[in-house]
């Protein structure tokens, strides 16, 4: 099994600067490895947030390095990071964030399209699966308003899951479910983290969820990652 680390952080620190800085990580050390699933756990505002925005080149580090795939992109801005982010990341949000005006079906794709290229039959075959096994199958031609919100979470999974991500970074993404659509999400999650030896980091509240299907427990506190 190849053990290098998909991505890595050395001694990351975050100040926001204001009318009171805040310095919300303080060294934070964390290598996430193809095939497992890591799970961050911390109260609200201990900066869960803030660190899977860096680990996702979204936001830059005040200090510290960020590594994805051995090579050193801190500090990578602009179109450089959005490229890093388009060929090696998925992303899940908490409120989902398709897009209303189109079908779900549509939005799995629209990424493709944001890159500026067309769908290639086996994405298009790609996509129909992950709507399937997501349960979604028969939903493909309905928008995000005419699905429940655990179908819309669903959706966001399949969506980031379309490109082939070597990365899948997640923030809170059960936030709006209820317990039984929270279990499905978090076992499909695992199941592809391992089938495709994705590196995953999965932000959530919920300790119990995140003990039961993560091969690796963190807790963000005090600005430091310890194991949880
Ligand atoms: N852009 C920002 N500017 C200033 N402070 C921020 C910013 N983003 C987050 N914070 C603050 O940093 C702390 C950590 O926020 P966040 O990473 O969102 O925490 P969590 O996701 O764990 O709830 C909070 O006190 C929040 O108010
Ligand atoms: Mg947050």
């Amino acid at each position: 099994m190849n053990r290098s680390p998909v991505l890595e952080l050395r001694q990351v620190h975050k100040l926001y600067q204001g009318r009171t800085p805040l310095h919300v990580l303080r060294g934070v050390d964390l290598a996430l490895f193809p095939g497992e699933l890591v799970g961050i756990i911390g109260v609200s505002g201990s900066g869960k947030s803030t660190l899977l925005n860096i680990m996702g080149l979204l936001d830059p580090p005040t200090q510290g390095r960020l590594y994805i795939q051995g090579r050193d992109v801190t500090g990578l801005a602009g179109a450089d990071a959005a490229a890093v982010r388009r060929d090696l990341f998925g992303f899940v949000f908490q409120n989902s964030c398709l897009l209303a005006e189109f079908t779900l079906g549509e939005n799995l794709i629209i990424p493709i399209h944001l890159a500026g290229r067309r769908p290639t039959s086996d994405e298009l075959a790609r996509a129909r699966r992950l709507l399937g096994d997501l349960g979604l199958g028969e939903l493909a031609n309905r928008r995000p308003g005419e699905v429940s919100a655990g179908e819309r979470q669903r959706a966001a999974l399949a969506r980031a899951l379309v490109g082939r991500p070597k990365a899948l970074l997640a923030d809170e993404p059960t936030g709006s479910l209820d317990e039984g659509n929270s279990h499905q999400l978090f076992s499909l999650l695992r199941g592809w983290v391992e089938e495709e030896s994705i590196a995953a980091a999965v932000v959530t509240h919920d300790v119990e969820l995140a003990r039961h299907y993560c091969h690796r427990l963190l807790s963000l506190s005090g600005g430091k990652l310890a194991s949880g």
